[in-house]
């Protein structure tokens, strides 16, 4: 019965949690506010908070769980994607842990934590199952053929659905991340009021780039087009007036068509792998329009699908410790010369 302490620290929540024999005990987030000002994270001040928030947040998680330092078998870190400096902090914690307690270090991919976090609690998709994982920076489609055995069947090849909400709320005047603003007005709002484009992507990749540039025109226009033209423009004032006096209609319109582009291409990968065991991964499945969507489709082409607890689709280290613990058993340890990298293949 495996006692494994993970850390999490590739953005900017700094995360530690304790799972046993694979059920999570504690899973502590320490958020940074640091960044609100900057309208978006800033790397630097982000390493400088995990360092003050690491070693409180690691004992808050091992009290959390009533665990002392001596009970854990093993360490898991957040070895790749990420911020370097990020990434770097929680690493060396990791690496100098496992030190001094002689103990393995297990070392983690982020995006495969985040599909994984389907597995935490009950109940759990059966293998093979597909994950669609949708963040800040990622935005993905994987098929998961076992805990690690796992492959990116879909990405995007611009901006991931995160930023394509945080972008559509800046052109709004909306606070960073406004990906939950939106979520919020699109409540009261009409999706189907303005249409913005679907991309023509072949296969199971996306892309947002396109969206983003019709929403500045559609705002810079004050509803009139979607597209560039002189005679279109609005002053500064008339734009104001148009997002204040629609501004639920707009996010909900916004928060429809990212919604459609990120389901059909689900729709597609089940159809054409002929798997019903579907998941959401990542913090833009807390988007309530998103989860209702994916339910509604799951009914309808009869899926069994799967959503991880909240605290588990955001960034945290209760799915770095669920995936340290199928690395354990498989063996699966790193050495510990292993290197924090910003990037990282499958
Ligand atoms: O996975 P995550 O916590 O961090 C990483 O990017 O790794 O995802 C953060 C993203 C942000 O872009 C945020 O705006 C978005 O998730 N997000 C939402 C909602 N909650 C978080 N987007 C839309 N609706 C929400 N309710
Ligand atoms: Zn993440």
């Amino acid at each position: 019965m495996p006692v494994i302490l993970a850390i999490e620290s590739s953005c900017d929540e700094t995360s530690a949690a304790v799972c046993a024999d694979g059920n999570i005990l504690s899973n502590f987030i320490a958020n940074q506010t640091v960044h609100e000002k900057y309208g978006g994270v800033v790397p630097e001040l982000a390493s400088r908070a995990h360092m003050q928030h690491i070693i409180p947040v690691v004992d808050a998680a091992l009290k959390q769980a009533n665990c002392e330092i001596k009970d854990i078998d093993a360490i898991a870190f957040t070895q790749s994607p990420g911020l370097i400096g990020s990434l770097l902090v929680g690493g060396q914690f990791a690496k100098s842990l496992a030190l001094a307690l002689n103990k393995p270090l297990i070392a983690v991919h982020h995006m495969q934590a985040h599909v994984l976090a389907n597995l935490i609690d009950d109940p759990k998709p059966s293998f093979p199952f597909l994950c669609l994982t949708v963040s800040g920076g990622h935005t993905q489609i994987v098929l998961c053929e076992s805990p690690t055995n796992m492959k990116v069947i879909g990405e995007t090849i611009d901006d991931a659905a995160g930023e394509a909400f945080d972008k559509s709320a800046k052109l709004l005047g909306l606070p960073y991340p406004g990906g939950p603003l939106i979520d919020k007005y699109a409540k009261e709002g009409n999706p189907e009021r303005f249409k913005f484009p679907e991309p023509n992507i072949p296969d199971l990749n996306f892309s947002f780039s396109g969206l983003k540039t019709s929403i500045l025109y559609f705002l810079q226009n004050a509803g009139k087009s979607n597209l560039y033209k002189e005679e279109f423009a609005a002053t500064e004032e008339e734009k104001k007036e148009f997002i204040q006096n629609n501004l639920a209609d707009i996010c909900a319109s916004i928060q429809h068509r990212i919604i459609t582009i990120l389901l059909n291409k689900l729709k597609r990968a089940s159809l054409e792998t002929g798997i019903v065991d579907i998941c959401l991964a990542g913090g833009v499945s807390a988007n309530s329009g998103l989860r209702k969507a994916f339910e509604e489709m799951g009914r309808k082409y009869h899926w069994n699908t799967f959503i991880p607890a909240f605290q588990y689709c955001t960034d945290n280290a209760g799915m770095i410790a669920i995936t340290g613990y199928y690395k354990y058993l498989e063996g699966l340890f790193a050495d510990l010369s292993v290197s924090s990298t910003a990037r990282a293949e499958w």
